[in-house]
């Protein structure tokens, strides 16, 4: 489900599975990705599960139940893309987890830029209770995030975790009550898209570099798209303003 605009949303609409992944599902979110990726409008999207009980409660253990190993290949080879996909968006992405964010679920939300949660969501990677581990990318991307020490801990035993606990890893940016997640979300996507949407785009590329290059190749990235940013309009414009003292008016160029 996508409802297009300045702010997009996407919804993951399974909630009798709640919103658990199997294959069509990741192969429409890579559709809908496409779309996104090419509607010059849209400046931040929203994902979030439908329904009041889950995020995404992973892949669909069903469907993975029957799989052989060329089989279970492709799946993560698929979630994978579709994952990288949500990363390498130019926009900023926000998870909006109302409930269950599970294995793939967790997965997802970590390929986004931030994630807001409600009181209600619950967190975790409980694929060892499943004779797997996380194949969407969470051996990886939860280290990066919460450090390696609390990432093993929580790989290992497969426990889950609350919106208090994630925030104060540094999982989720903000806690709110669960009949204001949708709200506050698009308030702080509001705030996002209100900035120049070039210069977003030079700063989630640099932010990216944080997570996939070493140090001296990250810090040598941001010189260069420090430098990049001027000559276009809205370097101009931001500092034209300031002088002037007036709001910018962004060209997104
Ligand atoms: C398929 C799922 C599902 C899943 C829930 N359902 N999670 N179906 N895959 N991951 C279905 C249930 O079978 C049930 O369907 C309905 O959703 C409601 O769930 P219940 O279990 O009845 O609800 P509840 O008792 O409240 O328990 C909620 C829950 C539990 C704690 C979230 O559903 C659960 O443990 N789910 C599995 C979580 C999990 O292990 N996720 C990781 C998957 S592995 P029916 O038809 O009975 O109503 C993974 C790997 C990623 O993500 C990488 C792959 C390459």
């Amino acid at each position: 489900m996508f409802e297009s605009g300045t702010i997009a949303t996407l919804t993951i609409n399974r909630p009798k599975a709640l919103n658990a992944l199997n294959r069509a599902v990741l192969e429409e979110i890579a559709r809908v990705l496409r779309d996104v990726r090419h509607d010059s409008a849209v400046r931040v999207l929203i994902v979030t599960g439908a329904g009041d009980r889950a995020f995404v409660a992973g892949a669909d253990i069903a469907a993975m139940a029957g799989m052989s190993t060329v089989e279970g290949l492709e799946f993560t080879r698929l979630g994978h893309r579709v994952m990288n996909t949500f990363e390498d968006l130019p926009i900023p992405v926000i998870a909006a987890v109302n409930g269950f964010a599970l294995g793939g679920g967790l997965e997802l939300a970590l390929a986004c830029d931030l994630i807001v949660a409600s009181e209600k969501a619950r967190f975790g990677q409980p694929e060892i209770n499943l004779g797997i581990i996380p194949g969407f990318g969470g051996t990886q991307r939860l280290p990066h995030r919460i450090g390696h020490g609390r990432a093993r801990e929580l790989i290992m035993t497969g426990e889950m975790f609350d919106a208090p606990s994630a925030l104060a890893w540094g999982l989720v940016s903000r806690v709110v009550a669960p009949d204001q997640l949708i709200a506050e979300t698009r308030k702080l996507a509001e705030k996002i898209a209100s900035k120049s949407g070039f210069t977003l785009r030079q700063a989630k590329a640099t932010l990216r570099a944080a997570a996939t290059m070493e140090e001296d190749a990250g810090l040598r990235f941001e010189q260069n798209a420090f430098g990049a940013l001027f000559g276009s309009a809205d370097q101009a414009e931001g500092m034209k303003a300031f002088v002037e003292k007036r709001a910018p008016q962004w060209r997104h160029r």
